[in-house]
């Protein structure tokens, strides 16, 4: 709202500036002429022209209160993110990177600023429109998987799609991530990386708008977090799912379409890269 009013008070502005411009060089006979179109143009768009605005990030600052200390996890943070990206926020350890991931999943509540999600204002939401949310529009994944173990894979997939609007098919979404074979196995049965394939699987069934990892590879040796990593890629190349990974790996900000850095609770630095790297040809 402040940003039409600001647009609002902009073009009024410039509409005065123009006659007063016009009035001082006596012309008056031009400004007759002109129609009104021509007073009113666009200014320029503030948005920087490689960001759709599908996921905003603005001024978020974040501050917990423990004890008679407040700690300032976000300070100040700002970016977006475009409809189908695979982004990754990179920073060092209590950068804010989890913070940020849970006020954008609605699992965390800001101080202040503004965090939208295809139009919709996340940071206005009572707590039953973020159930809501956290229930149709996110899918999440943990460094620790988080499956429930006496659930077979099939029935952690399952279970999740019950409570979405219009999920993907349980089997098709394990069969996808490449567990066919493994579906009726509990968790206990499986390895690290098998395990993580079925979080993937019980987030992206819920044929979620937003994907979102934390340190997906945490608890994964490299070959398998590679793997991972491929599993995500694809998954946003070929499924248009907008994904965005936590890591502190800095070496792996090449396979992202954006990179964003955060640094003590800021955004330090957002790169755009044209041409990401297959995660098969990075190495750390
Ligand atoms: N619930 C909380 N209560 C108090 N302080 C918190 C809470 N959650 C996070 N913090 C603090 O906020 C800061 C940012 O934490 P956050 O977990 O977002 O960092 P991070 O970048 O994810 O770090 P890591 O890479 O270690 O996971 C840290 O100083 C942390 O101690
Ligand atoms: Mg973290």
């Amino acid at each position: 709202m402040d940003k039409l009013t600001n647009k609002d008070h902009a073009e009024e502005q410039e509409f005065l500036r123009k006659i007063k411009a016009l009035r001082d060089a006596d012309k008056l006979g031009e400004l007759m002429e002109m129609t009104e179109s021509d007073l009113m143009e666009e200014p320029e768009t503030e948005a920087p022209e490689d960001c759709d605005n599908y996921v905003v990030f603005e001024n978020v600052r974040k501050v917990y209160h423990v004890g008679e200390v407040d700690i300032v996890a976000l300070a100040d943070a700002s970016f977006c993110v475009n409809k189908g990206e695979l982004a990754v926020v990179v920073g060092e350890s209590g950068a804010g990177k989890t913070t940020l991931l849970n006020i954008l999943g609605g699992m965390d509540t800001l101080t202040s600023g503004r965090v939208i999600l295809d139009g919709r204002e996340i940071s206005s939401m009572n707590q039953r429109e973020l159930t809501k949310y956290r229930r149709y529009d996110i899918g999440f994944v943990f460094q620790f998987y988080n499956l429930v173990q006496n659930l077979t894979a099939l029935e952690n997939v399952s279970l999740a799609t019950q409570i979405c609007k219009d999920p993907l098919d349980p089997a098709e979404t394990l069969k996808a991530v490449g567990l066919e074979d493994r579906m009726n196995n509990f968790p206990g049965q499986l390895s690290g990386g098998e395990q993580q394939r079925v979080a993937i699987a019980r987030a992206l069934a819920k044929n979620p708008k937003l994907l979102l990892c934390d340190e997906p590879t945490g608890a994964l040796d490299y070959n398998t977090g590679k793997a991972i990593l491929q599993l995500l890629q694809d998954q946003a190349r070929n499924s248009g799912t907008t994904v965005i990974i936590i890591t502190h790996n800095k070496a792996i900000t090449p396979m992202a379409d954006r990179v964003i850095s955060v640094r003590s609770g800021r955004v330090q630095d957002v790169k755009v890269n044209h041409d990401p790297v297959p995660v098969s040809e990075i190495e750390w």
